[in-house]
């Protein structure tokens, strides 16, 4: 066969071999059978040394001219398929408004620092401001200083958490109280938010750790009266402003007298129900006058003045508020249900 005419014969091939490719990597192989470097135009090249040598340039330029128009149709059939494959691949990735949508979780605000900060808000309005105290203390400002008695039982290794060195960690706000006193001079207008902990056994309704939010006040004329209002409106501004709200006699070293600060049972309005022990009351705060004894060891003059504090147990209100029934769950960072207090609350 004449040299035009193999060339005749590849070139028809070629057309033929083009028209079933159906994909860009079909494409590339036909590119590499025919121009590749071990292809067939490189192999029909070496055939030219045979020729006769004054044909050779003729023979070239005509091989060069058919791969030149094979080479333009394998790019325009490139730029087809190419073409074809994003069309395909926008259509398979066309949005799906009947999927699901991914749900970003952002997180929300504890419950227990939710409460805090509602606490905090509703006594600043009624005059008071924020101090802290440390977690970690000493027996003077959790014990003595509060004028618990030296064989008190809370000071017992089952309440508190002794540590190396003469600390503690607080048992309660009240410690705030004593350091407060000792760097201030009255009148003194103060709410202590913070963390207690106490030596005690895990379950559904008392941990190891836990909130408080310590308030207390000291002037001239600081009277029983004023602590009962400042105890309602604050009760009145958490719940509803027809909440009842009862105080009853009770017992701390540090006040005197002391009293518990119940309100009406939520769930059964004082009839009597499981969450109030059909007592009617739920237990909201211990409160009471400042003991003589505790001003005068932080040298404030008990002649002169006198003082009411309070300690408002935080997990207890906000398992009321938010219905959570285990205090365990505020320790536990379950995210899904702390989301679902937020948007209920
Ligand atoms: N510190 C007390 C407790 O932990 C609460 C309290 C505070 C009572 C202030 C009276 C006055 O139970």
């Amino acid at each position: 066969m004449s040299f035009p005419d193999q060339l005749e014969q590849i070139r028809s091939q070629f057309s033929s071999d083009l028209s079933s490719i159906c994909s860009t990597q079909e494409l590339e192989s036909l590119r590499i059978t025919y121009f590749g470097k071990k292809g067939l135009f490189t192999s029909f090249m070496l055939l030219l040394r045979e020729a006769p040598e004054k044909e050779r340039p003729r023979l070239g330029k005509l091989i060069n001219d058919v791969k030149q128009t094979l080479l333009v149709h394998l790019e325009n059939t490139r730029l087809r398929l190419v073409a074809e494959e994003l069309h395909s691949q926008l259509v398979a990735e066309q949005l799906d408004e009947t999927l699901p949508g991914k749900r970003s979780f952002l997180g929300v605000e504890h419950p227990v620092q939710k409460l805090l900060n509602r606490a905090v808000d509703i006594f600043s309005s009624l005059g008071f401001s924020v101090a802290l105290g440390p977690d970690l203390d000493t027996d003077y400002y959790n014990f003595e200083g509060l004028n618990f008695a030296e064989d008190h039982p809370a000071r017992d290794m089952q309440d508190t958490f002794y540590f190396p060195g003469g600390y503690l960690l607080r048992t309660h706000t009240s410690n705030v109280q004593v350091h407060f006193m000792q760097d201030h001079t009255p009148p003194i207008r103060v709410i202590a938010p913070g963390k207690c902990f106490r030596n005690e056994t895990v379950s559904g309704r008392s941990h190891v750790f836990f909130h408080q939010i310590e308030g207390f006040y000291i002037d001239k004329q600081a009277n029983f009266a004023s602590l009962f209002s400042i105890m309602r409106a604050f009760c009145r501004q958490l719940f509803s402003s027809d909440i009842k709200v009862r105080f009853r006699p009770s017992y701390f070293p540090f006040v005197e007298p002391g009293i518990e600060v119940d309100i009406a049972c939520l769930q059964c309005q004082s009839k009597g129900c499981k969450l109030c022990k059909e007592t009617g009351w739920l237990e909201v705060a211990g409160a009471g006058m400042i003991h003589p004894n505790v001003l005068s060891k932080s040298k404030i003059d008990p002649e002169k003045y006198t003082g009411y504090a309070w300690g408002i147990g935080v997990e207890r209100l906000a398992m009321l508020i938010y219905g959570i029934d285990d205090i365990r769950i505020f320790s536990e960072n379950n995210a899904r249900l702390f989301e679902q207090v937020a948007f209920n609350s």
